[in-house]
């Protein structure tokens, strides 16, 4: 039948992974992390020795690398040619890298059309698709019956990365990811955005668990 799309976009640190999970386990939906595919191109191009900085060497570059997803929220996988590179798309180097990589075009080109794709199989053949990342409700699946906004203070945000990377720097993870959120909100092309057809939700003070149960709630309102 018709696949059921949920489309959560937000800056980093937001709860956006583990709420799609948390949502996509709690109604047997298939999950896509679009942020890693950026990453495994960003990576990718580092370990070619393209340079990043290099917009149309990174146009040029960017079909070469394929790119393949597993959509199983209790296991997902990033491969790039057929390499695990799970651990290697979170090193800093890549996370410092990543936004000049997403901003050229026809990086998103190749990675849009990948992860509708994606979204296409997933609801032919399971019941739907958490799909989170900085576009989804915007440009990939504007049509997604839940569109979600999730967002949190900015010291929430450097708290949850800093667990999540093991850094005791709350600061300097703070500074990057504000860095990062600006590079990723004033690109030209599909630049973080929040529709105003999308549901805000600001997970500041709240825990996982009742972020997922909001968002199971809205999504079974969807159906
Ligand atoms: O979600 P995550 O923080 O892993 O995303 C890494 C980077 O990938 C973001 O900072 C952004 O530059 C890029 N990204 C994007 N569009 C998406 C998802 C991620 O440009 N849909």
């Amino acid at each position: 039948g018709e696949g059921f799309v949920i489309a959560i976009d937000g800056p980093s640190g937001s709860g956006k992974s583990s709420t799609a999970k948390g949502v996509a386990r709690a109604r047997d939906l298939r999950y896509l992390d679009t942020g890693a595919m950026y990453r495994a191109m960003t990576w990718w191009m580092l370990t070619n020795g393209i340079d990043v900085a290099d917009a149309s060497a990174v146009a040029d570059a960017a079909a070469r690398p394929v790119i393949t997803m597993g959509t199983d929220p209790d296991a997902p996988t990033v491969h790039v040619d057929g390499v695990d590179v799970a651990r290697q798309i979170r090193t800093d180097e890549v996370t410092a890298n990543v936004s000049a990589v997403s901003a050229v075009p026809r990086v998103r080109e190749l990675l849009v059309a990948r992860q509708r794709e994606i979204i296409a199989e997933a609801c032919a053949t399971a019941p739907g698709i958490v799909v989170e990342g900085r576009d989804i409700t915007t440009v990939v699946a504007p049509d997604a019956p839940v569109k979600l906004f999730l967002t949190a203070s900015a010291e929430a945000r450097a708290q949850r990365r800093s667990r999540e990377v093991r850094s005791d720097d709350v600061a300097a993870t703070r500074e990057a990811l504000v860095r990062r959120d600006r590079l990723d909100s004033t690109r030209a092309v599909s630049p973080l955005t929040q529709t105003p057809d999308a549901t805000e939700l600001d997970t500041t003070g709240l825990s996982l668990d009742e972020v997922i149960a909001l968002v199971v709630k809205l999504a079974d309102e969807a159906r």
